[in-house]
């Protein structure tokens, strides 16, 4: 495949070793902040919270929320360049809607005189909210559309990752309880350069179903 967005996926692999002396430049993780940011989401509602572990203090946090479980994930915390914290919001209210759509229209995307009626759009987040309020399952599917773009997008810049459903969400509500504001972390990205040598699924083929099996054309 020649195409330079599938040599770009061809290239990404989960990273189990990363070296700890390589760092991601600033360029680059100014471009990775912004595409997190434009993250696509239904009705735009962007009920996420983006947390970038960059700083040794936070990285030991991170290191120490690894003290129950999946401890295999555990080096990332320190070894990795950065690690990001994908958060959903479990309780995606309309009135934090509302702060969404007053960027629709003062941002010039959405006509002023059309106010109420994207708030109607509400109706999408309200079809997946129980008796409670709780619509994580919904926030949690738009939070996993920023993931698979900030995969996406390191894998054009080069820059090495791992996602992780290895965490832990009860550990990281408590040591990054101030960060998180309410949200829910059940997914992470670890980013920076692999160990040369020491990482066993660096230049592995592509394991994946054969294309008649996954995709139906009609
Ligand atoms: C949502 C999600 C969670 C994952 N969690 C982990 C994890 O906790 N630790 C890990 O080493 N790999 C994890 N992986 C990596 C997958 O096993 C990997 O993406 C898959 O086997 C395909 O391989 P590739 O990423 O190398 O193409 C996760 C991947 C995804 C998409």
């Amino acid at each position: 495949m020649t195409h330079p967005i599938l040599r770009d996926l061809n290239r990404r692999y989960t990273v189990k070793k990363y070296d700890a002396s390589k760092r991601i430049a600033a360029e680059d993780l100014a471009v990775i902040k912004e595409a997190l940011r434009l993250s696509a989401s239904s009705i735009n509602s962007q009920p996420w919270r983006f947390i970038i572990v960059e700083s040794e203090a936070a990285k030991q946090r991170l290191h120490d929320s690894f003290v129950n479980k999946h401890q295999f994930n555990q080096p990332h915390a320190k070894d990795a360049s950065h690690v990001v914290l994908l958060a959903y919001d479990p309780y995606f209210t309309q009135d934090k809607f509302r702060k969404r759509v007053d960027a629709e229209v003062s941002s010039g995307h959405l006509p002023a005189e059309m106010y109420d009626n994207f708030m109607g759009a509400y109706a999408f987040a309200q079809a997946n909210t129980d008796d409670r309020g709780y619509n994580g399952g919904w926030t949690k599917a738009q939070v996993y559309l920023a993931l698979g773009n900030l995969l996406h997008t390191l894998a054009r810049l080069g820059i090495d990752s791992t996602p992780m459903e290895g965490v832990d969400p009860e550990m990281l509500a408590e040591l990054f309880k101030d960060e998180l504001d309410g949200h829910v972390c059940e997914v992470a990205v670890a980013m920076g350069y692999h160990k040369d040598g020491e990482d066993y699924n660096h230049g592995l083929p592509k394991a994946r179903l054969a294309m008649d099996e996954v995709i139906t054309m009609l």
